[in-house]
């Protein structure tokens, strides 16, 4: 039987001061196992970027803390979280290279949306890599950085921990989605990071991908059916 893990990682700080006590996750060897080889791992890839690695264990951590307060899968969050910036090790040109490669298509010219495709080649690259790790991991590390009008509980807990984790510098709409967590569903504080991402774009004027523009669409529909119904039960 593995020992009880508390959630944390050598070299990984300490969750945020917001961030409401959670149960401990408990991982079999098997789990414990291969979390650590996904760690040696993306420690060597990331060798030369000591500050992404960084985010990288900050944001398992995070990722592992929110599936234990919202009820996903602990180590599958915490997978997703070690490996969701894999393919930040490669420069703008090479990911561009491997999407033409790949022939994504994302509706508009790659190089605007080069920012994206770290989160949709890693997703495609990693089964192969990793094939005992479940699709949904996979799934999460590739919406990362698009979103999907249809997030699973474990999309909205890596997502919500790449935007709030402890090492991400505060702004206004970050402390507004750690403010929420544990208070709130874990629909409302991915809505609360996802939007306070697109504002973020906004503000600094760069290119806003239109994909985002249909999921922020399509959830703000729903949102609004969702208080519609709400409003009428009462
Ligand atoms: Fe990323
Ligand atoms: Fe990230």
């Amino acid at each position: 039987m593995g020992k009880p893990h508390d959630g944390k990682r050598e070299g990984s700080r300490e969750p945020g001061a917001w961030l409401p006590v959670a149960g401990e996750a408990s991982f079999d060897e098997g789990q414990l196992a291969l979390m650590d080889e996904i760690e040696r791992d993306l420690r060597a890839r990331l060798a030369a970027r000591p500050r992404r690695l960084a985010h990288s264990l900050s944001v398992a951590d995070t990722a592992c803390h929110l599936a234990l307060l919202y009820g996903a899968d602990p180590f599958d969050a915490r997978v997703a979280g070690l490996l969701h910036d894999w393919d930040k090790a490669l420069e703008p040109e090479e990911l561009l290279r491997r999407a033409r490669e790949e022939g994504l298509d994302l509706g508009v010219d790659l190089e605007l949306v080069e920012p994206l495709l770290h989160g949709i080649l890693a997703a495609r690259e990693l089964p192969e890599r990793y094939p005992m790790l479940a699709a949904p991991v996979f799934q999460a590390i590739a919406r990362h950085t698009t979103a999907a009008e249809d997030m699973s509980p474990l999309d909205e807990v890596v997502f919500v921990a790449d935007g709030i984790e402890p090492l991400r510098r505060e702004s206004a709409g970050i402390a507004r989605t750690r403010s929420l967590v544990g208070r709130a569903s874990l629909d409302d504080v991915f809505w609360e990071s996802f939007t306070g991402g697109i504002v973020y774009v906004i503000e600094g004027a760069r290119y806003l991908y239109p994909g985002t523009i249909d999921v922020y669409n399509a959830i703000a529909a729903r949102r609004a059916r969702g208080a519609a119904a709400g409003n009428a039960l009462k």
